[in-house]
């Protein structure tokens, strides 16, 4: 058969075109979003987890290109990552293990990827601001073992984006590397609330007989972070058969001293312990041999009547603010709209709001549907008000029946301490009518209608702050009481 010359030229651009096709195909439909190379180093060293890798990345677009090298590390499952921007500002470089476990996997991608997104948008915003300032982030990983199952992974992120001030926070995962399982305060204490309080206990004291703690610790934040609720340990991490609390730069203490840690050998605790966590090693000193009954988990709640006040019920909040105190308001309704913007900071600052009925009426001599009434056009407003209902309610003077109280449906609440503040109007009377009475669990009633209640809730805090009270909502209180 005859070869004409055109028949070559159309089939070779025909494949051309084909494969020109395919090309675009791979490209447009490819489901990553990475175009990824792999060079592998050219001489490896002994142990395959010592490979060392360097993955270039390029996402599409304007994201920048960013490199991820391996590096070596010292412990069997874990791999470990150094990722930096090849040539863009801000600068960044975050370090980061993989494990075999994707459940672990997933919880540290979820904190590299946040504390890098959080970064890389503020670093943005203040080069808008200011071209010339600097901004950076760094996160570095420590690991270590304990009992050849559990893995302690710290992370610590220096975060800088004013300049010279640098941020130091801390975070951390701890798991059972034969399990996958992660290890959390609960587990480590055996599910036993009393075991953390005694942890909480002796923390608290430890922390401020650190040398040049105390004055530059502020008390109240330091009980708070301290306090014995499990979610205010969990970063924690088990190292050199000690367990090692790690807090951020300035969550409770003056920045000078940096980031505060504090660790404590396992012999001394591991009577609270669960077992599979406790060390062969005997030891006669426990932080059990200490008093057990401390003063660490002592909580009062304050609650404030009759407001909004516009001027007073703001002072009071910022007086809250200073102790990191928290405190529930009981509220006239007829006093909510014309006090919108209080009531919402009320919330906004992480305290409670309770009903107080309409215009303060004694409910024991209203019939039912007055007693309702009154009650739920207050809910009502300050549902309108702050798109929250009230959680708890009190009746005014204390006056309850069966009647009231089977009509009303959320917990009615009264009060253990009053401290006459409507009487007196004194505000140095405050604080002597709260000494006199405290103990834990108190329900102490206020009204936030009162200059002299106002001004003497300072010295009320610090007196509260000085005896290791945590003051909390009237809720948290019933909470505890069920
Ligand atoms: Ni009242």
């Amino acid at each position: 058969m005859k070869h004409h010359k055109w028949l070559d030229v159309l089939l070779l651009s025909s494949i051309c075109m084909l494969t020109a096709f395919i090309g675009m195909f791979i490209f447009i439909s490819g489901d990553s979003k990475y175009q990824a190379s792999t060079v592998s180093a050219s001489s490896p060293p002994e142990g395959a987890h010592e490979n060392t890798t360097k993955v270039e990345m390029e996402e599409k677009g304007k994201t920048p290109t960013l490199s991820v090298v391996e590096v070596p590390s010292d412990f069997d499952g874990i791999r470990l990552f150094n990722e930096t921007p090849n040539n863009s500002t801000p600068p960044y470089s975050i370090m980061y293990p993989t494990t075999k476990y994707e459940k672990i996997n997933k919880e540290i991608t979820k904190y590299i990827e946040t504390s890098k997104q959080q970064y890389l948008s503020a670093a943005e915003q203040k080069k808008k601001e200011n071209p010339y300032l600097k901004s950076n982030l760094k996160i570095q990983v420590k690991i270590s073992k304990y009992k050849q199952a559990y893995y302690s992974i710290i992370f610590t992120k220096q975060l800088e984006l004013e300049g010279k001030n640098i941020e130091e926070s801390f975070n951390t995962v701890v798991f059972n590397v034969k399990t996958g399982n992660r290890i959390f305060p609960r587990i480590l204490f055996n599910q036993d609330v009393s075991n953390l309080e005694k942890l909480s206990k002796y923390v608290r004291q430890k922390m401020l007989e650190q040398k040049g703690y105390k004055k530059n610790i502020n008390l109240s934040k330091w009980n708070h972070a301290s306090y014995p609720y499990w979610e205010r340990y969990d970063r924690f991490a088990i190292e050199n058969d000690s367990l090692v609390l790690y807090y951020n730069k300035g969550e409770f203490s003056n920045k000078s001293i940096g980031s505060p840690s504090l660790s404590i050998p396992l012999t001394f605790i591991n009577p609270i312990l669960a077992a599979e966590f406790q060390t062969e090693t005997k030891s006669e000193i426990t932080i059990l041999t200490s008093d057990q009954k401390g003063n660490v988990s002592k909580r009062v709640a304050l609650t404030f009547d009759d407001g909004p006040h516009k001027k007073i019920t703001n002072q009071i909040l910022n007086t809250l603010d200073k102790y990191h105190a928290k405190a529930t308001f009981f509220m006239v309704g007829e006093r909510v709209e014309g006090n919108a913007s209080v009531v919402k900071d009320v919330l906004a600052r992480g305290h409670e709001i309770g009903n107080h009925t309409w215009d303060h009426a004694r409910l024991t001599k209203l019939t039912s549907k007055s007693v309702l009434s009154k009650v739920s056009s207050t809910n009502n407003i300050i549902y309108k008000v702050t798109g929250h209902y009230p959680s708890v309610f009190r009746p005014p003077y204390g006056a309850k029946n069966k009647q009231v109280t089977d009509l009303i449906n959320m917990p009615v609440v009264l009060w253990t301490i009053d401290t006459l503040d409507w009487k007196y109007r004194d505000s140095s009377k405050l604080l002597p009518m709260v000494q006199k009475n405290i103990k834990n669990n108190d329900i102490i009633l206020m009204h936030d209608i009162h200059q002299s209640t106002a001004d003497g809730l300072e010295s009320v805090l610090n007196y509260l702050q000085k005896q290791g009270y945590e003051c909390v909502t009237v809720s948290e209180i019933l909470a505890s009481q069920k």
